[in-house]
């Protein structure tokens, strides 16, 4: 079987082969964690954008959008604290000239020590069949209670370091573990430093003094400088949300993965302004909507799991994040984080302007407290397209690669296919297409034999093909393919569009959020 490492090779491969994702500037040989969206690409991205925008402001009529421009005042990040405390502690290795982030080395050396347990339990469950007990078989072996108490020190030290923001002691950790540098295999260290991740360039001209900027590393303070505009011209009543969709820059370190860290990435951000004592509601609230709208897309509800922050971030009270299981493991896709007041009262403070809101229920000046959830659009793309990926033997010894992507990301919804170039079949089949083509993204093939045409679209996860032969010319039906399945039917031309309609509407996935 192959390994989960030789499956995401695959994957990456197979998004650049369709046409899904493409490393940016190739002919230049790339830049290091910047991609580009191909044409299949782009089309799934955005229907994850409308399923994420309908699902805040159609199912929620408190909740607005906007779109903030990205560079915005350089004193909006020295309020919101980025200017100070936005750092990631970097180490370099003087031998391989490497760098890394000091915390993610420690953290995959905490990976390895669980690893290692996971193994012990399989290799015992194998052994024990159904009596395994993995709690009891956890509480004795002592290979696992070693590599249990080599992690819990380990865990210790480093939550310690990390809260005290203590660099001397996380280049310690990383020497009394002896974890070497991945390329040269040595213990070759500098100091830990810190290193802001923004992004900063130069607004005007030189000659007039040109003013520092920053390229925006999180949607979110664009909503926050807007909150009071939009309550006032929305008339909006806390509580009351905005939803924000656009682009953000950090400067990662470690940038690796594939598209799971970019260094130009989209957010979708939403920003929900609530009564001061009420957060921890509402916190609860959206933490559970979130995941019923991760998990109404079927990619498998086990593959989800939330993990709360043990480090907050210096704006929040509370913090999750819905975890989704990659090929390299349980990672973060959306955080949900109470940012308390943090941010408005910064901004407050720092413009010198009064932004609190009236409340008339209470007859009361306040500055609101915020919940925020907030989901990359680039790794949610990459859990589906994970999740999608399959390998399927067929009978006869034959195999395909399938996108399984839930029909109403798909970036076509069906392919049209006459049987043969010729006998009026194409002309039949344009017939068919331009009446679909107004509610359904349509693909048209008729090159090569159906059953090539029909692996060209399992590859980019098309759920129908719709196939044309000298019989439709007499009866009007035409055979349908369901990709998963690959079963066929017969069926009338009439009945084709509300086929594909009831599979691809969206509506269908909103009920689900909705009544859980
Ligand atoms: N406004 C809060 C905020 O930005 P975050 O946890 O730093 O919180 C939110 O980021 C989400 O943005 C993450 O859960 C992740 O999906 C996405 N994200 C963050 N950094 C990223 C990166 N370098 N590449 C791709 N996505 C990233």
């Amino acid at each position: 079987m192959a390994s989960q490492e030789d499956v995401f090779k695959k994957l990456i491969a197979h998004c650049k082969e369709y046409g899904f994702v493409f490393p940016s500037s190739e002919i230049y040989d790339g830049l290091a964690a910047v991609y580009d969206y191909g044409q299949n690409g782009v089309e799934l991205k955005n229907n994850i954008k409308k399923y994420w925008w309908d699902s805040m402001t159609l199912l929620h009529e408190n909740v607005v959008g906007i779109d903030a421009a990205i560079f915005m005042h350089p004193t909006v990040w020295k309020a919101s604290g980025h200017v100070d405390a936005f750092n990631d502690p970097l180490i370099d290795n003087k031998d391989s000239k490497k760098r890394y982030r000091a915390d993610v080395l420690i953290e995959d050396l905490m990976a390895k020590y669980e690893e290692k347990i996971n193994k012990e339990c399989e290799k015992a469950a194998k052994r024990f069949g159904e009596k395994f007990d993995r709690e009891m078989f956890c509480q004795t072996n002592p290979r696992v209670l070693e590599q249990k108490a080599k992690l819990d020190g380990l865990h210790a030290r480093y939550v310690k370091a990390m809260e005290a923001n203590d660099l001397a002691e996380l280049k310690q950790i990383i020497v009394d573990y002896e974890i070497v540098c991945p390329i040269s295999g040595t213990k070759n260290w500098t100091d830990v430093r810190q290193f802001n991740l923004m992004f900063s360039t130069e607004m005007g001209s030189t000659a007039d003094g040109a003013m520092k900027v920053y390229l925006r590393p999180e949607t979110a303070q664009g909503i926050f400088v807007n909150y009071l505009n939009v309550q006032k011209t929305g008339r909006m009543k806390i509580p009351f949300g905005i939803a924000q969709i656009g682009k953000a820059f950090r400067n990662e370190i470690v940038a690796r993965q594939f598209i799971f860290r970019m260094r130009e990435f989209e957010q979708m951000e939403m920003q929900f302004f609530v009564r001061p004592g009420e957060e921890m509601k509402w916190f609860e609230h959206w933490k559970q909507f979130r995941l019923r709208w991760h998990k109404a897309l079927g990619l498998g509800d086990e593959k989800y799991r939330f993990h709360d922050h043990e480090k907050l971030a210096h704006y929040a009270n509370a913090a999750t994040d819905i975890e989704f299981e990659m090929p390299f493991g349980f990672k973060e896709v959306e955080g949900i984080h109470s940012r308390t007041d943090f941010d408005l009262s910064s901004h407050e403070k720092y413009s010198g302007k009064n932004i609190k809101y009236f409340d008339p229920e209470l007859n009361e000046s306040y500055t609101p407290y915020v919940i925020e959830t907030s989901i990359g659009v680039d790794r949610t793309f990459l859990s589906i397209i994970a999740a999608a990926y399959t390998e399927e033997q067929l009978e006869g010894g034959d195999s395909r690669v399938v996108l399984k992507l839930p029909p109403v990301l798909a970036p076509y919804k069906v392919c049209v296919m006459p049987l043969v170039k010729k006998d009026g079949l194409p002309e039949k089949a344009r017939e068919i297409m331009d009446e679909l083509k107004f509610d359904y993204r349509c693909a048209y093939d008729e090159k090569d034999s159906i059953g090539k045409r029909y692996r060209r679209q399992d590859a980019i996860g098309t759920p129908f093909c719709v196939t044309i032969d000298h019989d439709t010319l007499e009866d009007n039906c035409v055979t349908i393919r369901h990709r998963d399945t690959m079963e066929q039917e017969r069926v009338p031309i009439a009945s084709l569009s509300a086929t594909i309609g009831e599979a691809v509407n969206m509506k269908n996935l909103f009920k689900k959020i909705v009544n859980g």
